[in-house]
Formats: C-alpha cells, structure tokens, sequence
C-alpha cells in the first residue's frame, strides 16, 4: 500500500482530519463542494508539495488561517513506516521526509508516487510541454535513482550558464559551462529514451484494452533537432542566445507527444476517449514503477462518474486493481462505484470539510 494514513489541519475547507486508509480502494463521497476534492488535494500535495488545481503562488491555506499541516504516513518497499510532514505558511514552506528536513523539492520527489485524474488537472495532451516535461521528470525520478543527481546538475549548470547569457558576459564564460551541460544533457537524454522504451509496450498494452481499435505510439522530442548533436545545436544558437538572453536547445526544451493510429490524440479521438488515452499513460507508469524498490504509489481519481463513462470507470479500476495499486475516488454518490471486486474498501463521507469514515 501507498498511505497508510493522514493528518490535515487549515486545508481549504478541512479544518481538521485524521484519516487511516485502505491499502485497496478508498470512497469518497459527499455533495458539491462538500471537499471532497480537497482531501485528494491534500493527498497530491503530500507527494508532490503542490496542488493539483491552483498554482504555486495561491495556495490551499483555509480561509483566515496562516498555515496549513499535513502529515502523512507511507510504507516504505521493506515495509517500514514513513512519515511525511508538510506545513505551508503564506511565507514559506517546510517539509519533512522520514523527519528529516528537505531542503529542495527535488530531494522528495521519488519518494510518493501520486497520480491524479481530475477535470481540474491540466493532462499530458493539454498542459502544455512544460507540464510534461514535469511529468516526465517525477516518473524518472521514481523509476531512476540516478536521474535525480544528473537532473539537478544539469539544472544548476544551465542556470549558471543562462545567468552568464543575462548579465552579457563574455562568450568564453558562457562556454566554459558547456562540457559540463552536454555531459549532464547526454544522461538525461539516455535516460528518457529509455524510459519511453520501456513505457511504450505498457501504454499500448493499456490502450488495447481500453480503446481496443486504437494504435498508440509515444513520440519524444529531445530539445534540439534531431539532425544534429546539442553540442552542435549549442553552437549554431550561440548568437541568439547572447542576444536573448538564455540557452535555446537542451533537455529543458524536450517534449512528447501521444499519437493514436499516427495521428494527435486531441485531433483525432473524442474527449472521452482522450481521457482514456491519459489514463492509459498513466497506468503504463505505474506498471513501470511497480518493478522498483520504492514505496508503494496512489492513484487519485476525482469526480470518477463524471469523468468517464460507466465501462471504462470499470475498467480503469479493474486495471488499477490487477496492479495492487491504492486507489482514491471521489464522487458525489457512494452508489455510483462498483466495489464489490475490491477485497479492502474503506469509505469516507465529507460534509462541509468534515470528514468521517463510514463504518
Ligand atoms: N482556501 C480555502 N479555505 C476555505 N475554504 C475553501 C478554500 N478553498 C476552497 N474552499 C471551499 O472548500 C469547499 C470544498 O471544495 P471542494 O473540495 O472542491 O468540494 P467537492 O470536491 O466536494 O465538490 C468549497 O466550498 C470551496 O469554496
Ligand atoms: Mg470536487
């Protein structure tokens, strides 16, 4: 199992909860704008130190309030209990892993994997290449213990790089990063082409039996164009990078995108079936991270009823199910979720940000 249990205090409407979870399928249920989708915000934040629905500068904090908490306990892969604290003041940010402090956020990644399907999500096929660069990067970095210490490397590199380009700084200074950068692009590169490698025969395997008539591929744009190495990309946009100011090519311009029978997915499948498409992906990164000797992942689906139509909820659980991942779903009628597969369900009812199990 994934989270073992929570402590929330000041989240959105949540004044205070604590909270012992299934390791199976966790219901959440309650009337609009009851919190159901802040419990699973608050579960987001806890593995990603941030939310899912408001950016990074507006955040959760109840009404009135100058901090919210939360402590969350996780299993780690020998089975060891981990807990996980959050406390965010409108100034600042404190986070602790197994008690200990992290400095950068960088540091937690890879320690709770958490997905969320939820109509206030941006996805892999509308959040644009920023987004899934995000995304691309937390998989690696559960799947990757080595990713973490390239990734922060060559992010520290660039932005020495890009601060020599800002200030106008001679071009020798500007190219003395670039050994550097290239060495750390060239493993990070490695990296998510393996990484997709390994993913694509997942994602199709999940696509065929949740859009049985579709042919899924996974195209990766490394940054640079393909006709040339970065090294000769870094050279060729010297110029403009002195002129603009900041490195044009390298891993921080990488992209994906998903194609069905060839083509675009936004194009050319309905938007139910792009959210299949999306959550296709995201069960094929479970699959791979299920090989790693890592905690245990949750998997976050909010508002399921409206979000996909009735087979394919069923077969989305079914999968998460065969998986052995724990699942969190929310929606406004209890009734509306097939459980009875599911040997371990608990169920929450939320009433104005009160949460209490159903017994
Ligand atoms: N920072 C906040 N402080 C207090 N209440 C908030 C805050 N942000 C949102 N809310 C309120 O919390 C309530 C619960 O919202 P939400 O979790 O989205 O409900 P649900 O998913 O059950 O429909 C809403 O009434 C919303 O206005
Ligand atoms: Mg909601």
């Amino acid at each position: 199992m994934g989270l073992q249990s929570l402590e929330i205090q000041d989240f959105r409407n949540i004044t205070t909860a604590s909270l012992v979870f299934s390791p199976g399928l966790n219901l959440v249920s309650g009337e609009n704008a009851a919190g159901k989708t802040s419990l699973l915000e608050a579960i987001y934040c806890l593995g990603r130190v941030r939310s899912f629905r408001t950016p990074v500068a507006a955040q959760p904090i109840r009404d009135g309030q100058s901090a919210f908490r939360l402590v969350g306990r996780v299993l780690s892969h020998e089975g060891r209990q981990i807990p996980i604290g959050i406390e965010r003041q409108k100034a600042g940010l404190r986070v602790h892993f197994d008690r200990q402090p992290i400095r950068r956020l960088s540091d937690l990644a890879g320690s709770f994997p958490v997905q969320v399907l939820s109509g206030d999500t941006p996805t892999i096929l509308n959040g644009g290449p920023r987004y899934r660069r995000q995304t691309l990067d937390w998989a690696l970095f559960h799947v990757e213990h080595a990713y973490r210490e390239v990734w922060q490397r060559y992010t520290r590199v660039l932005r020495q790089r890009n601060a020599a380009l800002r200030t106008h700084a001679p071009v020798k200074q500007v190219i003395a990063w670039d050994a550097e950068l290239l060495d750390a692009a060239a493993y990070i590169h490695g990296f998510r082409q393996k990484y997709f490698e390994a993913l694509e025969p997942h994602l199709q395997a999940e696509v065929k039996l949740l859009l049985p008539e579709k042919e899924t591929t996974l195209r990766y744009q490394s940054g640079w164009p393909a006709n040339m190495t970065l090294s000769d990309a870094l050279s060729q946009s010297l110029e403009k990078d002195r002129v603009r100011g900041f490195t044009h090519y390298g891993p921080q311009r990488s992209d994906f995108s998903l194609l069905v029978n060839g083509k675009g997915v936004v194009s050319h499948c309905s938007r139910g079936q792009q959210k299949v498409a999306v959550v296709s992906f995201m069960l094929a990164q479970i699959q791979l991270q299920q090989d790693q000797p890592a905690p245990r992942g949750v998997f976050l689906l909010d508002d399921l009823t409206s979000e996909l139509d009735v087979p394919h909820q069923q077969r989305v659980l079914s999968a998460l199910r065969d998986l052995d991942t724990q699942v969190f779903v929310s929606a406004i009628e209890p009734e509306a979720v097939d459980t009875v597969a599911w040997q371990e369900v608990k169920k929450f009812h939320v009433e104005h940000g009160v949460i209490q199990e159903v017994v």
